[in-house]
């Protein structure tokens, strides 16, 4: 079969691969919002095409900055994470954009006078008295490549300033207004994974891309995150009929292990393989020696 793939070329591909989005003639949506480590949104139309053809609503527990929302703009969403100031950024968005645009202007205001430094710590010094979403919209488009860190022991945020330059107010004006329409379906809510797992029902399709507990422990909160009480949820909502996609990283995860922890026998169905531009669908491989050479990016696990 031959099909166009994110880079555009023509590659031979088996017959269990599943379809790869025909990204020649659209232009994917990669105008990003917020900077977020580990963001989706460059794989995300690979990641989309994995999911079933239909299903009611979309949950993305696992929020950050949106990657796999904004490229899918589903017409109903739940979108959930436990940051809180995070999820003030998208409510925000929603509720009053052009709010948004004036909390981002203020603050890029502030590089006129102080310098692009000392404008970047006055606002990390406002954002660690008070922790609030118009303060961490801007340190995360402005810091050292886009790493929001928090301290371990005392939850201080403390990236340094980027090198680069933010982006203007105009241009970050313009991609407030396409996240808006893109976003519209969707409601905002702080809320652990579990609780919001817990509204989806038989047909509604779980997107879930946690932390990963050894690698991100001092990024947003993850210290808590427990990937046994993930399987759980997960293994609940697929006795409800719900669609369940994780997405893991690859260099976490081996054979049947995740991190160290083993994937509960039967949870998961196929496991889905993807490289930079090129995906492959298989059988979920409970041997743990598919492809493990291969240079993979990410890895996704199916319920279904
Ligand atoms: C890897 S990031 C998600 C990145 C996202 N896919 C994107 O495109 O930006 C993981 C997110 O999980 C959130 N998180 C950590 N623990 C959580 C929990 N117990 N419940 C819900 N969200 C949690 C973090 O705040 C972080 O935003």
């Amino acid at each position: 079969m031959l099909v166009l793939t994110n880079n555009h070329q023509l590659e031979l591909l088996t017959d269990d691969i599943a379809p790869v989005p025909k990204l020649g003639k659209i232009k994917p949506f990669r105008t990003q919002l917020l900077k977020w480590i580990g963001n989706k949104q460059q794989q995300a139309d690979l990641i989309i095409s994995f999911f079933p053809k239909q299903f009611n609503t979309y949950f993305e527990p696992f929020l950050g900055s949106g990657g796999v929302l904004g490229v899918l703009a589903p017409k109903k969403a739940v979108a959930s994470d436990t940051f809180a100031p995070l999820i003030q950024i998208w409510q925000t968005l929603h509720n009053h954009k052009e709010l948004l645009k004036k909390q981002y202007a203020e603050r890029y205001a502030l590089i006129a006078q102080l310098g692009k430094k000392t404008a970047y710590e006055s606002v990390r010094a406002n954002y660690n008295r008070i922790p609030n979403g118009a303060d961490l919209l801007y340190l995360c488009r402005a810091c050292y490549g886009g790493v929001v860190r928090f301290r371990k022991n005392d939850g201080y945020m403390s990236t340094p300033v980027g090198i680069h330059d933010p982006i203007t107010p105009d241009s970050f004006n313009k991609r407030v207004d396409i996240w808006h329409i893109r976003t519209q379906g969707a409601c905002f809510l702080h809320l652990d994974f579990a609780e919001a797992m817990k509204q989806a029902k038989e047909g509604d399709l779980v997107y879930c891309d946690p932390p990963y507990s050894d690698s991100q422990a001092i990024l947003y909160g993850a210290q808590t995150f427990s990937l046994q009480r993930l399987f759980n949820s997960i293994a609940a909502c697929k006795a409800r009929g719900v669609f369940v996609v994780l997405s893991i990283d690859g260099t976490k995860y081996s054979g049947r292990k995740l991190c160290n922890i083993a994937i509960p026998n039967g949870l998961f169905e196929r496991e889905a393989f993807i490289n930079v531009g090129r995906s492959m669908l298989k059988r979920f491989q409970m041997d743990g020696k598919s492809l493990e050479n291969h240079e993979v990016r990410d890895r996704l696990l199916l319920t279904f």
